[in-house]
């Protein structure tokens, strides 16, 4: 059985709920993207272009600070990595947590939550900012998924 993390990012609470169900299941550990300044409710607001995740999220290049890293991250094989759909793609906090770390030969597995869409570009932009690792196509859960169908999707990834 491969060794895995569940990382996950979540600014309001529904990615984390998720990212903590399945840990429990998988009975691994889980990591939270804590960034160095909390998003406000104001940060938050898609509907004001010059709130800081507007801001943020129009510049491709931009890296919001983490908090902490995951310190002993040459232990795993797997990396469940979560988070909410900002403007169709990960959060770019998820991008700085990416390039901060090694993920040489690791399976980064991408999951997230969103107000109806899709996980879009972004396991494509995940494999582009960790080249030598090998970035699956992932997925979106809504907020009533079970702890089980967690666990019977993650499992796969855990025998490749
Ligand atoms: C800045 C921002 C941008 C968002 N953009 C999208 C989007 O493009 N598509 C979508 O379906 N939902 C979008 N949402 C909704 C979130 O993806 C959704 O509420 C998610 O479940 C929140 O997860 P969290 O509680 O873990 O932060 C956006 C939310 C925020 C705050």
């Amino acid at each position: 059985m491969k060794r895995a993390l569940v990382v996950y990012f979540s600014a309001t609470g529904v990615t984390k709920r998720i990212a903590n169900m399945l840990a429990i299941s998988l009975g691994v550990k889980s990591f939270e993207i804590v960034p160095h300044e909390i998003y406000t409710n104001a940060d938050l607001d898609w509907t004001n272009d010059n709130s800081r995740s507007s801001i943020e999220m129009k510049d491709k290049s931009s890296r919001p600070k983490i908090e902490s890293r995951v310190r002993d991250i040459e232990k795993y094989d797997v990396i469940f990595i979560g988070f909410p759909i900002w403007w169709y793609r990960e959060p770019s906090i998820i991008d700085t947590f990416v390039e901060s770390h090694n993920l040489e030969n690791k399976l980064i597995v991408p999951f997230a939550t969103s107000g109806g869409s899709g996980i879009g570009e972004a396991p494509k932009n995940i494999q582009v900012l960790a080249p030598k690792s090998k970035v699956e196509r992932g997925k979106i859960f809504e907020s009533g998924v079970t702890a089980e169908e967690l666990r019977k999707w993650a499992e796969k990834y855990l025998k490749k």
